[in-house]
């Protein structure tokens, strides 16, 4: 578990990034007084960490690409890796004052994710994992469930919000999957989501309209922890589609028989 120099890098930084969010996170509640007043200083609070992540990343690692939510994308001179970075995912919980938000990093290899850590510095769980080494959050191994009923299985997902175009799809996904399953959470990060499925807590995850960077770390976790993960369509890409699904072994083709209509 000690982890390449990569992997060092992205912790390392994942543990600056958040105890920034956390500290800004603390004032929050005090700057509650007018929406746009909170909305702002979030904001803020969101950019300071990406810029620490770029500095830590890419200070580290000036030859590989770059792409993050808040600061657009940079082609490094090694075409071959490029970091994914999301400062701050679940940007409404933390603007809400609700603990549950997390930094995400992702190191790509030649198309490929190679290792992932997503941190929630709320609640001090660093999960990570690199390609063949396994996952983990903070020095236990993560697992996937092995639940095999529906019945019995808790599904998270994201709800379009701000009137997204694909509520209807997300109403009927509802409407199959929630008579058949024992509950479906909607917490507001994708990344703690698929970090969820990988410790086993969910026993599947899936959305639409997502950016690379809201998934990839997740992608190498849940992988890593013994978990299915596919594109929504088959055949297509998780990344670039924006569209996931994942599930536990046992589980994955019962649920995703239930998504995807089939
Ligand atoms: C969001 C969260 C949320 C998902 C949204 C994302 P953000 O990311 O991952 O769970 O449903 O689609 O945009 O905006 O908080 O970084
Ligand atoms: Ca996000
Ligand atoms: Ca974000």
């Amino acid at each position: 578990m000690g982890g390449s120099a990569n992997l060092n890098i992205m912790m390392k930084a994942a543990r600056k990034a958040g105890r920034s969010l956390a500290k800004d996170f603390r004032e929050v509640e005090n700057l509650q007084v007018s929406m746009k007043g909170a909305g702002d200083f979030v904001s803020r609070a969101d950019l300071a960490a990406e810029a620490i992540l770029k500095d830590e990343l890419l200070g580290a690692r000036p030859t590989y690409g770059w792409v993050a939510e808040e600061g657009g994308e940079i082609e490094g001179q090694d075409p071959t890796r490029r970091w994914i970075v999301d400062p701050l995912d679940g940007t409404t919980n933390f603007l809400h004052g609700l603990p549950h938000w997390a930094v995400s990093i992702a190191l790509e290899h030649k198309g490929q994710i190679v290792a992932g850590v997503i941190y929630d510095a709320a609640k001090d769980e660093l999960f990570f994992a690199e390609k063949g080494e396994g996952a983990f959050v903070n020095d236990a191994r993560l697992r996937v469930s092995g639940r095999s009923a529906m019945i019995e299985s808790i599904f998270a997902t994201g709800l379009p919000f701000g009137g997204r175009a694909d509520l209807p799809e997300t109403l009927q996904d509802l409407a199959r999957l929630l008579p058949a399953c024992a509950g479906v959470r909607r917490w507001g990060s994708a990344a703690l989501d698929m970090a969820y499925v990988a410790a086993g807590r969910y026993d599947g995850f899936w959305e639409r309209r997502l950016n690379a960077w809201d998934m990839a770390a997740g992608v190498i976790i849940v992988k890593e922890a013994g978990g299915l993960i596919e594109p929504l369509t088959p055949g297509g890409d998780i990344l670039s589609d924006g569209e996931v699904i994942c599930a536990n072994e046992a589980i994955f083709s019962k649920f995703s028989k239930v998504i995807r209509g089939a």
